[in-house]
């Protein structure tokens, strides 16, 4: 089996190569190559990475390289995890749109749709060339926006699953508070990626007893806390939001904090230049210990368990993915991509019914659909026009003043990267 990252020279890598190397029985690698443009960060992460399967004597062989065309030849599955514009065009996405008082994201908001705008293309352009040399090999996206950038890869037909890490965060952590095995826990997960709520938490699979109830009973202030947001409001729900659920819920306040502190992306430089040093000592073997404090925890179990179904039809027999709706959120269109539970296997992925959901959140959905797709066409086809509908959309934005300014912000931020602007 021979796997590709695309944005392999990422600092997220050796979480990646962790898991590949201690789940080897599940998903056995033989060949593995991390592809990126930036040779210094490459050799640095590929390096660790080699040393990583040599400590846990994992018989694949790590290559990399920055011809993109030569590391996807032959390959299974095509993990894209790249950036494009880095961690500077993400401090751009997070701070211009506090100008307007909006919220500064590099997934929610006008920062998220700017992120949208450059990779887009860009991974389109990458799964052309995979399709090109291995129709049969999936792609696995972990490029955010997810949501986004897996509807443009199954509009144009490519074998695609959208992957995010948050599901797997809670289920790790629910499992943890109820003493039983993350693999008991099933989760009704629902809503669009960066934008969902657990509904039900179930022991045993998805008609198992929902402790969802008991959970917030008994954990409610734990779990309240990690999200930052008031007990209370859980209670009043009954159901657990995603951390992304802040911007929206408490929009104003996290504009007020973002006010006063360093960017989440300068936040993350500081750390990714700790961890290349890191990196490129011979002596280290392992991931480090500063690597649990990027967002990605649990993601290489979820990336193992996904590229397990499907290419050897293994792994859990549900798993959250990022994939078509095709009816099972009835007021979405069919070609919207949600995030939900699945069964998946060397087909792909088909979601498991989801019942009838509390118009609370189903408007919600509804509506950043909506912004999703205008976002997708302001994506493949540019214009002022476009990007100013897209804002416009968007429930955090909405004012025409703002979302013409926030227009503005873009382009001006964004021009390297929009072939039209
Ligand atoms: C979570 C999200 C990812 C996001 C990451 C950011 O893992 O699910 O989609 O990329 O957080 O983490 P960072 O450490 O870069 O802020
Ligand atoms: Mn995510």
């Amino acid at each position: 089996m021979k796997l590709t990252v695309v944005g392999g020279g990422s600092t997220y890598t050796p979480e990646l190569i962790d898991g590949f190397a201690r789940l080897r029985d599940t998903l056995p690698i033989e060949e593995l190559v991390l592809v990126d443009p930036a040779a210094d960060r490459l050799e640095l992460v590929g390096g660790l990475a080699r040393r990583i399967f040599a400590k846990q004597d994992h018989p694949g062989v790590i290559t990399t390289t920055g011809d993109l065309d030569a590391g996807v030849e032959g390959a299974d599955a095509v993990l894209l995890q790249l950036r494009v514009g880095g961690q500077a065009a993400r401090n751009d996405d997070e701070t211009w749109p506090l100008t307007c008082g909006c919220v500064g994201q590099e997934t929610t908001g006008a920062g998220g749709l700017a992120k949208a705008l450059r990779t887009v293309p860009v991974v389109l352009d990458i799964a052309e060339r995979v399709r090109r040399t291995n129709p049969d090999a999936w792609i696995i996206d972990f490029t955010n926006p997810v949501g986004i950038v897996t509807r443009a890869l199954l509009s144009a037909g490519h074998k695609a699953v959208g992957l995010c890490n948050v599901a797997i965060g809670f289920q790790r952590r629910f499992a943890a508070m109820l003493d039983v095995t993350p693999g008991q826990v099933h989760l009704d997960h629902v809503g669009l990626n960066h934008l969902t709520w657990e509904t039900g938490v179930r022991l045993g699979g998805p008609q198992g007893e929902d402790v969802l109830p008991r959970l917030i009973a008994d954990h409610g202030d734990a779990i309240a806390s990690s999200l930052s947001l008031p007990r209370p409001l859980l209670d009043r729900l009954g159901v657990v939001p995603s951390y992304y659920l802040r911007y929206f819920y408490a929009h104003d306040e996290v504009v007020r904090e973002l006010g006063t502190k360093p960017s989440r992306a300068a936040e993350v430089a500081a750390m990714e230049k700790e961890l290349l040093a890191m990196y490129g000592d011979p002596a280290l073997d392992e991931k480090p210990a500063l690597l649990a404090k990027r967002g990605g925890a649990f993601y290489s179990e979820a990336a193992v368990d996904l590229a397990a179904a499907l290419l050897a039809g293994g792994g859990s027999p549900y798993q959250v993915v990022n994939t078509l709706n095709r009816g099972t959120l009835p007021f979405l269109p069919d070609d919207a991509v949600i995030e939900v539970q699945a069964s998946v296997g060397r087909d792909g992925a088909s979601p498991l019914p989801v019942p009838k959901l509390d118009p609370l959140y189903a408007g919600l959905i509804a509506n950043v659909t909506t912004y999703e797709d205008l976002a997708l066409d302001a994506a493949l086809r540019g214009g002022r026009d476009r990007v100013f509908k897209a804002l416009l959309s968007h429930p955090l934005i909405g004012q025409y003043e703002y979302a013409e300014a926030l227009t503005d912000e873009l382009i001006s931020h964004n021009r390297e990267h929009l072939t039209w602007a």
